[in-house]
């Protein structure tokens, strides 16, 4: 029995053994397997995310300019409108988020029956509820058209107002100082129909093209046209004449007038202007060029322009100009973007009394129609001029303190004033007002 016993507890702790061992093996293989499922899970885990964000990475926007530090070189330079931005993050900038499906914006067409087909009819429905409510241009009886930003209308209308059959180009020309860009983009393809002319002012003759910017680039000036012959064409680019720039003193109801989202929202990515165009002849001809240009202007970036333009809109009929001293700014765009261009330009004036070797044009005031009081006119860019003898060229004396500007002369004037921009970012603009105050 014992040996039976023995025998048996032998056997028994034999197959305990046997038993042990492949329960052991088992749980080994359970665990090495279940490593192995982890393990695998984990990399497929990690695969799929890196996969995410490789995704989310190819359609993230880029971030545009890289920030600013104490030290840095500061560019002002252009007109980038980065100023909006903090305002696009608050409450409003929700109302205008726009998802378009893949499917929808394919066609080249937007509205056949349009003189402008491929303008989006929500573009130009709320480009028209906008001046509406401004005040700042009529738009009744006039063709809106889109453009790749005002830009593109302004080579249009140019294309448009010059005579097809002439023996020589049309000259095109604007007051001194003008928006810089006007030579280059007028005499960049070397047309055979029109030629930059230069200062209006200087200008002897009838026929012409005036290009007038009111308020002006870059010297912030209202401005009428300066040349009056019955045969002369004008262009009033008004991309400034909203209300945080200046205040609104008429409705505007000139034959082409043109408007950039660029200044108006600081949506200057979209790429979206229009015009208001009075003769249908003329609209047409710029819708043409517009057509051979780039068939016509992408509908996505018309959608989204009308989304933050009714969002703009809309801000303001949900609550009325009067209440804007109570009830805060954050939706009310030009009240916000007004309060933010005052306080800059206090800023900035104080800093050009401390250092005392700069001058500013004068400052102006009038009753603005749209906020109903009277307003100081807070240009996009600061017309800085140097009166310190020895600096004959301001832009290269502001460089050498690491500020980048637009020297005079590319608006045809002289090389001791500058153009900055006033609409950059709250760090870019505060660190180039406490390097301006210390220079003696
Ligand atoms: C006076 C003026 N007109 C037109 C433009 C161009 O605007 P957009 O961005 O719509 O092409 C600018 C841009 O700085 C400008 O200052």
């Amino acid at each position: 029995m014992a040996k039976d016993n023995g025998d048996g507890l032998a056997a028994i702790a034999g197959r305990i053994g046997v038993v042990g061992s492949v329960v052991l093996n088992v749980a080994t293989l359970a665990i090495y397997l279940r490593g192995r499922f982890l393990l695998s899970a984990a990399a497929a885990a990690e695969k799929q995310a890196s996969k995410k964000v490789k995704k989310a990475a190819a359609v993230a926007p880029s971030s545009g300019k890289p920030p600013v530090l104490p030290d840095s070189v500061i560019v002002l330079d252009h007109g980038d409108p980065t100023m909006f931005e903090t305002f696009w993050r608050g409450p409003i900038g929700e109302s205008a988020t726009l998802v378009i499906p893949a499917w929808q914006t394919m066609s080249y067409f937007s509205d056949v029956g349009n003189l402008c087909w491929f303008l989006e009819p929500s573009f130009e429905r709320e480009v028209r509820r906008l001046h509406r409510i401004v005040g700042n241009a009529t738009t009744e009886g006039y063709h809106v058209l889109v453009g790749t930003g005002s830009s593109q209308l302004f080579q249009a209308a140019l294309y448009a107002l010059a005579p097809p059959t002439s023996d020589a180009p049309i000259s095109v020309v604007s007051p001194t100082p003008f928006y810089s860009m006007y030579p280059f983009m007028t005499d960049f393809l070397n047309s055979g129909l029109y030629r930059w002319a230069g200062d209006a002012n200087a200008f002897d003759g009838n026929d012409y093209i005036e290009v007038v910017c009111s308020p002006n680039n870059p010297d912030g000036g209202i401005h009428e046209a300066v040349l009056k012959s019955k045969s002369g064409k004008t262009i009033y680019d008004l991309a400034y004449y909203w209300p945080q720039y200046t205040p609104i003193t008429h409705m505007l109801a000139h034959d082409i007038m043109l408007f950039t989202v660029s200044k108006c929202t600081g949506h200057a990515g979209t790429r979206i202007g229009w015009a208001l165009v009075k003769d249908k002849e003329v609209a047409q001809k710029m819708n043409k060029f517009m057509e051979l240009n780039t068939i016509g202007v992408s509908k996505d970036a018309q959608l989204r322009a009308a989304k933050i333009l009714e969002a703009v809109v809309d801000g303001y009929e949900r609550q009325p100009t009067t209440t804007a001293a109570v009830g805060g700014d954050a939706n009310l765009l030009f009240h916000y973007a007004r309060r933010k261009m005052t306080s800059r330009w206090r800023t900035l004036r104080d800093a050009v009394a401390a250092s005392d070797i700069f001058s500013l044009p004068e400052e102006v005031a009038g009753f603005c129609t749209f906020t109903k009081d009277t307003a100081i006119a807070n240009p996009a860019f600061a017309w800085l001029r140097c009166e310190k003898q020895e600096v004959e060229d301001l832009e290269s004396f502001l460089r050498e303190n690491k500020i980048i500007t637009r020297g005079g002369t590319k608006f045809g004037a002289g090389r001791k004033v500058v153009r900055i921009s006033m609409v950059d970012t709250d760090e870019a603009f505060g660190i180039f007002v406490d390097r301006l105050a210390t220079m003696k």
